[in-house]
């Protein structure tokens, strides 16, 4: 037997087994085959290859100006590098606006970049995009709390589900996304408490960014863990780059290490 046949690919059932069980799960993002192969052998379970790729590889202000084109291509990268993690790949702005165009962005990043499921943003006129995904077994990340393609209509990147109504609002909106079929949540710059709801009240894995320890799992853009991001790092990233010393991998290492034993994230990357 090969080395390679030796490798089990992670898949939505492994990560509904983590769940079920109360095994944290990690998650980065990754945008090209070196680092996808450097993650995927240190352990890192699922590779998103993020439309924030707009900020840290294109160098924009946003992830607006990222194209379905720009997507497939890191995609197909990150795929190429990858043989164990599951390979999310984002919907980027404007590619998901109908089921029928939503379908259409979803089968280029699965049959020209070879990604496992998919991840938009969730806002409720996309409960129709969702169910048709999941009813053309296309598996599907909702990501809920901050929508980064939103910011301009946001007025910024600011934390949401803050006080009750709103709060409850978002755990009502979860819950619509996982009767639509969504496999996964995502919830970005959420408090902490809210991250916890939702957590205990889905019975699909959340992963989670700025949302509290209690998430199944934890996300970071990884130029943010590399200590690459420059400018403005939010208050939800960490540099394990500068918590291991030296050394990428042991970063990629040291992070893991730290969410499965429930180190991070920490009182100080949570909100109240
Ligand atoms: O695009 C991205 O990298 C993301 C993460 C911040 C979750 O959506």
């Amino acid at each position: 037997m090969s080395a390679q046949s030796e490798i089990t690919r992670i898949t939505l059932s492994t990560l509904r087994k983590h769940k079920r069980a109360d095994e944290k799960f990690t998650c980065l993002t990754a945008y090209d085959a070196s680092f996808a192969a450097l993650l995927d052998e240190a352990g890192v379970d699922v590779l998103l290859v993020g439309d924030s790729l707009g900020m840290v590889v294109q160098g924009h202000e946003t992830t607006v100006s990222v194209t379905l084109e720009d997507m497939v291509y890191h995609t197909r990268l990150v795929s190429t590098g990858a043989r164990r993690a599951l390979i999310m790949a984002d919907l980027p702005f404007m590619s998901y606006a109908s089921p029928q165009q939503a379908l259409d962005s979803a089968a280029r990043l699965m049959r020209e970049g070879g990604a496992h499921m998919v991840k938009l943003e969730a806002t409720g006129p996309t409960l129709d995009v969702v169910a048709a995904l999941a009813s053309h077994s296309i598996p599907v990340c909702a990501h809920l709390g901050l929508s980064p393609q939103a910011v301009h209509k946001l007025g910024g990147y600011r934390v949401q589900g803050r006080g009750e109504a709103a709060a409850a609002a978002m755990l009502s909106d979860a819950q619509a996304m996982v009767a639509a079929g969504a496999d996964i949540l995502l919830l970005e710059c959420v408090p902490a408490a809210l991250g916890a709801t939702i957590t205990q009240h889905v019975d699909i894995p959340v992963i989670g960014i700025g949302a509290g320890p209690a998430c199944d799992a934890q996300i970071l853009v990884l130029y943010d863990l590399l200590g690459v991001t420059r400018g403005h790092r939010p208050r939800f990233s960490k540099d394990f780059m500068a918590e291991a010393g030296t050394g990428i991998d042991r970063a990629v290492r040291c992070y893991i290490d730290a969410v499965k034993a429930g180190r991070f994230p920490g009182p100080e990357h949570g909100f109240e």
